[in-house]
């Protein structure tokens, strides 16, 4: 059973979002003009999906999407607690509201997601912002309609926080912002607990779609012309577990690419502790699967691994990239990479450079630790200085870069598929190849939503830049 929100939540949305609309008609009819609604997004593609979906609650509500603050009557912050840095971002934007709130006392704010299922960060929203109309956990997401309700009605400020599971029930709206890419939450949740990570907290256990809904929603957007499908999870590859039928991620995929039509599927993300050879096999043998893995290694020290509690050491990871290559020789590969774990001593340090040298990643997500309030590694010993983190993340972004540019420079002469998205300032199509890499090359705006053959003339450390064929 992967549905334990239930129809009881989907019906009283449903109600709700009724309710809000009703209101809402009678107030702004008289003004000649829709009410305004806008969603500033922090944080990881879970996060996106779960505005597609606050996207489209709003607009069931009668909103119509706005991306300025000055013409907005409803405000939404959906945060990201991975790293502080995203915090206290989160808290300057929404300090910056109490003088937009003051001039428009009817304006609704709301603060949603990850920070507000940590107790601490949302008493401190609470407190500090009093502009702030309500605050809105990850597990409450269908509860939305609820809390604009309480707001229009003028009631108490309020906080809507579950603990437990972010699964949300099939059927709830969505307003995607591109008409070319598409989220698709293939699970929920994290059970992992990564000793430096916050997201076992703020998303809850893991909870897998069925298959039947993820192939049906797949197959809508191939049909409405969506080209670049991702199906998302904290961990895909334990995907299945729990469910009545047998279906593993391979296996979802494999169904997944009997849908007809010219499109990609990619996912994100695969943890190397269960990465197996029948996906890296189903990925080779099929005909939408894009070939690219991204798979997050964190550090190339077994010590660093062991009290990361990541559970696969250095070795094993470079075998399955070695996999993985054998199988598809056009392989992206592009990881995450986490430097100054407590503890990591510059000895270590260098068997994650060694790594990043030997394996050469196509890119690579580079972070400094950051201490996460009730993870494992909050009070860890061997906390490095601020200083020292940001040297050793220069030094890595440095061998990195060596790395992202042989591999890019590698690719010249050759043709690409790739997927045209927009048109660059400069008048240059932008583009993605199979792997991810923007690309850019001269050509007609029409193609924009398309895919297209170019030849790779200049490739650079970050973009790769062609022409037509
Ligand atoms: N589930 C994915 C996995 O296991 O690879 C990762 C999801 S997390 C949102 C994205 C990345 O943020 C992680 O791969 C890790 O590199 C980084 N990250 C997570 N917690 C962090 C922390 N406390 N400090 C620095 N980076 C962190
Ligand atoms: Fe965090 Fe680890 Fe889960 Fe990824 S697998 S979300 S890093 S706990
Ligand atoms: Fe951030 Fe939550 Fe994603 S903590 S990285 S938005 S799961």
């Amino acid at each position: 059973m992967s549905d334990p929100i239930g129809a009881s939540a989907l019906s009283a949305a449903r109600r709700d979002m009724l309710a809000v609309r009703s209101l809402l008609d009678s107030d702004y009819t008289s003004a000649g003009r829709r009410p305004a609604a806008m969603i500033e997004t922090y944080g990881c593609q879970q996060n996106e999906a779960d505005s597609d979906r606050m996207r489209g609650m709003l607009r069931e509500m009668g909103f119509v999407p706005t991306d300025r603050r000055e013409e907005a009557d409803l405000i939404l912050f959906n945060t990201c607690a991975v790293r502080e840095h995203a915090e206290l971002r989160l808290f300057g934007n929404v300090g910056a509201l109490k003088h937009l709130k003051a001039k428009k006392p009817h304006l609704i704010v709301g603060v949603v997601g990850c920070m507000m299922q940590q107790k601490h960060r949302a008493d401190e929203i609470l407190m500090k912002y009093p502009h702030v109309s309500f605050i809105l956990g990850t597990g409450a997401l269908t509860r939305l309609p609820e809390a604009v309700l309480a707001a229009l009605s003028g009631g108490e400020r309020a906080a809507f926080v579950e603990e437990g599971t972010t699964a949300i029930p099939e059927g709830l709206p969505v307003r995607r912002e591109s008409g070319i890419r598409a989220w698709v939450t293939a699970m929920y949740g994290c059970n992992n607990f990564c000793s430096y990570c916050v997201v076992p907290y703020t998303r809850g256990r893991e909870v897998s779609r069925d298959p039947a809904p993820i192939v049906e929603e797949v197959r809508q957007l191939v049909a409405e012309g969506y080209r670049d499908i991702t199906l998302l999870g904290q961990n895909v590859n334990s995907y299945g577990r729990g469910l009545s039928e047998e279906c593993d991620f391979a296996d979802l995929l494999a169904r997944l690419d009997e849908i007809e039509g010219e499109y990609w599927l990619r996912f994100m993300t695969s943890h190397p502790k269960d990465a197996t050879p029948k996906l890296f096999e189903t990925m080779a043998r099929s005909r939408h699967i894009a070939h690219h893995l991204h798979l997050p290694v964190q550090s190339g020290s077994d010590r660093v691994l062991s009290e990361m509690n990541r559970r696969y050491t250095a070795e094993h990871y470079k075998g399955l990239v070695s996999l993985a290559r054998s199988l598809m020789p056009d392989l992206t590969l592009t990881s995450d990479m986490i430097v100054g774990f407590p503890g990591e001593t510059e000895e270590e340090f260098s068997e994650t450079l060694a790594l990043v040298r030997e394996v050469q990643f196509d890119s690579l997500f580079t972070f400094a630790f950051s201490r996460r309030r009730g993870t494992r590694a909050w009070d860890m010993p061997g906390q490095l200085s601020q200083a020292e983190k940001k040297e050793r993340l220069a030094r890595l972004m440095e061998a990195q870069q060596d790395c992202s540019l042989a591999r890019n420079q590698a690719l010249l002469g050759s043709t690409l598929k790739v997927l045209v998205d927009g048109v660059g300032r400069d008048g240059l199509l932008s583009a993605r190849t199979e792997g991810g890499k923007p690309i850019y090359f001269p050509g007609d705006a029409a193609l924009v939503g398309s895919f297209a053959d170019v030849r790779v003339t200049e490739p650079k450390t970050f973009v790769l830049y062609g022409e037509p064929v």
